[in-house]
């Protein structure tokens, strides 16, 4: 044992004062030290000379002695030259570097920047929020008081760690922390992730995209909504889709309607994805409740307001044909490429 750490000590001494600069330097260490004729490949063959009961701390010297060579070796830094002379070196910066690959803009990011551009140009700004939400930005303020059996529409991921908080379901509660702000005229839009716990398929997914829109200011009527969507559907869809509003129910707003575009797949006419009704639903939306102005500190006799939530999602599968949700995020790079000109 005594010579085997002797050996060691020495060895040791032996590598710490190497310094390889030229790459046939570093290499020639690599042969020696750690090469399979190496010397930490010899010295491990030592273990044969030990006796039994030293066993246990001669492979403990010995994997320390390995471990000391190859950090040793990891710390290296040489330029990679032929050149003799260690001052200058063959090195041709000129050459061209490796191509990095660039991706792609993902359908999910170009249309919800294709909506947002449309909603800049009508004043509303972007604002964001969180997507670890709490109860009352969620829920509470947007009039879903707790045991309101309208939460159970949207099946809420709580964090365990606190009852209080979740993963938002919707990008309603960004309304509800801009309202708070109490910065009047209002007009906003909100895109966002958000999240529910459903089964995956091709139709739902426990996350996915919204876009809320709100404007809050004196004497906004329901007339102003429709027009603001009218407007939305002509740029984002063309002058030929035909908009149509049914009444809804939303806690959040009153009167609350949905509102349905010509199926584009199959021009109104009846196919699979409107299920043969020549509609497909694309947005919620109505007058702000005026209890959630309320909830906000605004004043409901003095301010009116609309707001509209609509799912990205559901807007690119219209506009792609596209017909499974899963494929967004997947990250198939043959499903993603296939947006290249779309940017
Ligand atoms: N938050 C609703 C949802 O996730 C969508 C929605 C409906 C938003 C009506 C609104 C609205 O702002 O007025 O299903």
């Amino acid at each position: 044992m005594d010579k085997l750490r002797d050996l060691i000590e020495k060895y040791k001494a032996e590598v710490k004062d190497e310094n390889p600069f030229l790459i046939e330097e570093v290499e020639s260490f690599r042969i020696k030290y750690l090469g399979t004729k190496g010397l930490v490949k010899t010295i491990m063959g030592e273990m044969k000379n030990v006796a039994a009961e030293n066993k246990k701390e001669a492979g403990q010297l010995l994997n320390e002695f390995k471990m000391f060579v190859e950090e040793k070796f990891a710390t290296f830094d040489y330029i990679g030259t032929t050149n003799e002379n260690k001052n200058t070196t063959n090195l041709d910066l000129t050459l061209p570097g490796t191509p990095t690959p660039i991706g792609t803009r993902h359908p999910i990011s170009i249309v919800k920047n294709k909506i947002v551009g449309i909603f800049n140009k009508l004043g509303f700004s972007v604002a964001e929020g969180p997507e670890i939400e709490d109860d009352f930005h969620n829920f509470s303020a947007l009039n879903l008081p707790e045991n309101h059996p309208a939460r159970d529409m949207q099946d809420t991921f709580y964090i365990a760690q606190n009852p209080d908080w979740l993963l938002r379901t919707h990008t309603s509660s960004v309304q509800t922390r801009e309202m708070q702000k109490g910065k009047l005229p209002l007009r906003i839009i909100c895109p966002g992730r958000v999240f529910r716990n459903e089964t995956i398929s091709a139709r739902a997914h426990c996350f996915f995209n919204q876009v809320e829109g709100l404007y809050i200011a004196e004497n906004v009527s329901f007339a102003d909504l429709k027009q603001t969507l009218y407007y939305f559907v002509t740029e984002m869809f063309g002058k030929n889709v035909k908009v149509r509003f049914r009444p809804s129910y939303f806690p959040f707003t009153e009167p609350s309607a949905e509102m349905d575009i010509s199926c584009l797949l199959c021009n109104g006419k009846g196919c699979n994805v409107c299920k043969k009704t020549g509609w497909v639903e694309i947005l919620g939306c109505g007058m702000v409740h005026p209890k959630v102005l309320e909830n906000c500190g605004i004043d409901s006799n003095k301010y009116t307001g609309f707001a509209f939530g609509m799912g990205i999602e559901r807007i690119t599968m219209l506009s792609y044909q596209i017909k499974d949700l899963r494929l967004f995020s997947e990250n198939d790079v043959r499903f993603l490429r296939q947006f290249e000109s779309a940017l």
